[in-house]
């Protein structure tokens, strides 16, 4: 096979990223208009492969062939729609737009398969819109409680519940989205990292998806004048935030595990006024369940210390945790297998990043597949793959969807 596959996912990927580009950035996030392009965009193409297409009520998008045995579990594959603020047009879609080409191909090649085989394009993953990632495959696990869903709140206030009745989809439902009928979900996704490109390595397959914990910490102080109130009077918020921030990294390092803070929300946020409320976002992450609730207690015991010697207060919220997942080591072997009768080089894994794949685990067995990414950027405008780095992920996903669903 030569590039042709590879260019034709790429293409497409570079055409789906103009959906969601605004001010100069790129950002595609639920329920907008920018989201909505691209899932009229992804429907024409699934349904030129001759899926039949169905949203379910958050907003997920499921591109299904029946099969010979329609009443047998589904093979699926996917991943994400939604992008991170000023993010790039790998993350989640690739996943998505070569599921369709697998199955156009095998479709072609081999006729109706054996069982059902759907695509999935995911909705919220990144939770960058809502506070709550893995949105539409946590809701499809049966991980997420509708009513709950439904009153997160945007940074503008939006509930889930009216986002989901502007973009035409019914809140009514979500309880209807958990499915028990998956056999099983292979995800391809860049690796978002430089391991494999820089070992030269075509295919990473991955061991385990890092578990992550999402805090919301908030420092509570005093708005005051910045003019009229000397330095000794002030509880100002923003110190106290500057010292957490900052104590988080040497915390957690010795562990090997990862801290960002990655948004810092100043109130009343005016320049002549002293910081009475700082929010801190908190995404702890580390492949190990008990160390990552060992780090969790450690860095609520250290920001609690740090903001009262102050005499601030700290508000700590957890928003989501999400356990480390493994991978199902059956699924790896047939991934193995497949890469070595392609003659692809591979390597076993850890996952850094999160994926969709680790909210379906809860209800069937999940492995990934990771293309190279260059420079393993991700989460930034520079995040590419060319039609090289995709073609062996691609391959090893044909021939194992191949064999788990056409027999
Ligand atoms: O945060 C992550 O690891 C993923 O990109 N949502
Ligand atoms: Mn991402
Ligand atoms: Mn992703």
């Amino acid at each position: 096979m030569g590039h042709a596959t590879g260019e034709k996912i790429l293409s497409r990927l570079l055409l789906l990223g103009q959906f969601g580009q605004e001010g100069g950035i790129y950002f595609r996030t639920p329920f907008t208009t920018a989201e909505a392009a691209a899932i009229d965009r992804i429907r024409e193409w699934m349904h030129e492969v001759g899926l039949t297409v169905r949203r379910d009520a958050v907003g997920n998008l499921i591109g299904r062939i029946q099969g010979r045995d329609p009443a047998a579990k589904v093979v699926a594959t996917g991943s994400h729609l939604d992008s991170v603020r000023d993010g790039g047009v790998f993350d989640g879609p690739l996943g998505v737009l070569a599921g369709i080409e697998v199955v156009g191909q095998l479709l072609a090649e081999r006729g109706e398969p054996e069982v059902p085989v759907e695509v999935i394009a995911f909705t919220g993953e990144e939770g960058s819109r809502f506070p709550l990632g893995l949105l539409g495959s946590r809701l499809m696990a049966g991980l997420a409680r509708a009513e709950e869903v439904a009153q997160l709140r945007d940074r503008d206030g939006v509930r889930l519940g009216e986002a989901l009745a502007r973009a035409g989809l019914d809140s009514a439902a979500l309880d209807q989205v958990a499915r028990d009928d998956l056999s099983c979900l292979i995800e391809l996704h860049i690796e978002q990292g430089p391991i494999l490109e820089r070992a030269g390595v075509e295919v990473g397959v991955v061991e385990t998806i890092v578990g992550i914990h999402r805090i919301q910490a908030v420092v509570l102080g005093q708005a005051d004048h910045a003019g009229t109130t000397p330095l000794d009077m002030r509880a100002d918020a923003l110190l106290g935030a500057a010292d957490v921030v900052l104590a988080l990294p040497e915390l957690v390092r010795p562990s090997g595990g990862v801290v960002t803070v990655g948004q810092l929300d100043i109130m009343p946020g005016s320049s002549n006024v002293v910081p009475g409320r700082v929010l801190l976002s908190i995404d702890l992450r580390h492949r190990d369940a008990g160390e990552l609730m060992r780090l969790g207690r450690t860095l609520r015991e250290r920001a609690e210390a740090l903001v009262t010697r102050r005499g601030l207060r700290l508000e700590w919220q957890p928003v989501a945790a999400t356990a480390p997942v493994a991978t199902d080591p059956g699924l790896r072997a047939r991934i193995q297998r497949a890469a070595d009768a392609l003659g692809h080089s591979t390597r076993e894994m850890l996952s850094g990043a999160g994926h969709d794949a680790m909210a379906i685990a809860a209800r069937c067995p999940v492995a990934m597949i990771f293309t190279p990414c260059r420079g393993g950027f991700s989460h930034r405008p520079d995040e590419f793959a060319d039609a090289t780095m995709i073609e062996p992920g691609f391959a090893v996903l044909k021939r194992t969807l191949g064999d788990l669903a056409w027999g």
